[in-house]
């Protein structure tokens, strides 16, 4: 709860830092070849830089990042221990909407989705002290990108494209949650979208964690002590 009491609302500045612990290497399959997809030198520690001292307190914590790397996991631990409240943007608009994601998709195509995705994220950015877990493709509208840097402490959550595919083939939320996105499926349709998307998490990010080889605890820490440390330093 001493946490808590440190938060005040306000906004995080334009600039966002450079990352550090981002070296690339070359591409080490055909899906990460073709679509132009940069492997990353795995790091030891999380990686992350925080946003500089002199930031606004915030009291939204919000996790973006791409299908897979455990936001929704990752946000409920990270809510329960600053005893905030947590919210998961997809079950939002599923509870809103009355239909699965993959139904949304069906009936009104990605476009209809995106509408509801926008107008669920401005309402939950209405709640102090929330953790809010965000679909993997919030970041591609800018209007959604202006608010998550001006509501909140924004957490990128990474993975390289075999975790990610591991993890969602496991995941049993994923035949209702995630409909395909593209015709290319598998690897091929992570590694063209991480292209895409990557600069869009990057551009909204005050701090960004590797969740490859990392329980979700061990994320959830790391996140924690990050936010914590900045909270206190402004
Ligand atoms: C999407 C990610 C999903 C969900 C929808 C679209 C995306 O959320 O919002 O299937 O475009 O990447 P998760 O990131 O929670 O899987």
């Amino acid at each position: 709860m001493g946490v808590v009491a440190l938060m005040v609302n306000s906004t995080v500045p334009d600039s966002v830092p450079a990352f550090t612990g981002m070296d690339m290497d070359k591409p080490s399959t055909a899906s990460e070849a073709s679509s132009g997809y940069q492997r990353r030198e795995p790091s030891g520690t999380p990686t992350g830089v925080v946003a500089p001292s002199g930031a606004p307190r915030a009291s939204r914590l919000v996790l973006v990042g791409y299908r897979g790397t455990g936001k929704s996991t990752v946000g409920r631990m990270v809510a329960e221990k600053l005893g905030w409240t947590f919210v998961d943007c997809d079950e939002e608009i599923e509870k809103s909407s009355g239909r699965s994601i993959a139904e949304i998709f069906a009936q009104e195509g990605e476009s209809g989705f995106r509408e509801r995705e926008a107008a669920v994220l401005q309402r939950v950015c209405q709640n102090k002290h929330s953790v809010i877990a965000t679909g993997g493709g919030v970041v591609l509208r800018e209007d959604n990108r202006r608010l998550l840097r001006q509501e909140g402490w924004v957490v990128w959550l990474r993975a390289e494209p075999e975790t990610i595919l591991q993890r969602l083939q496991q995941d049993p939320t994923t035949p209702g949650r995630r409909p395909a996105l593209t015709t290319q499926g598998g690897l091929m349709e992570i590694c063209t979208l991480l292209v895409q998307r990557d600069p869009l998490y990057a551009a909204v990010a005050d701090w960004v964690v590797d969740t490859d080889q990392r329980t979700p605890a061990v994320v959830a820490a790391a996140i924690l002590a990050a936010f914590v440390d900045q909270q206190r330093s402004v």
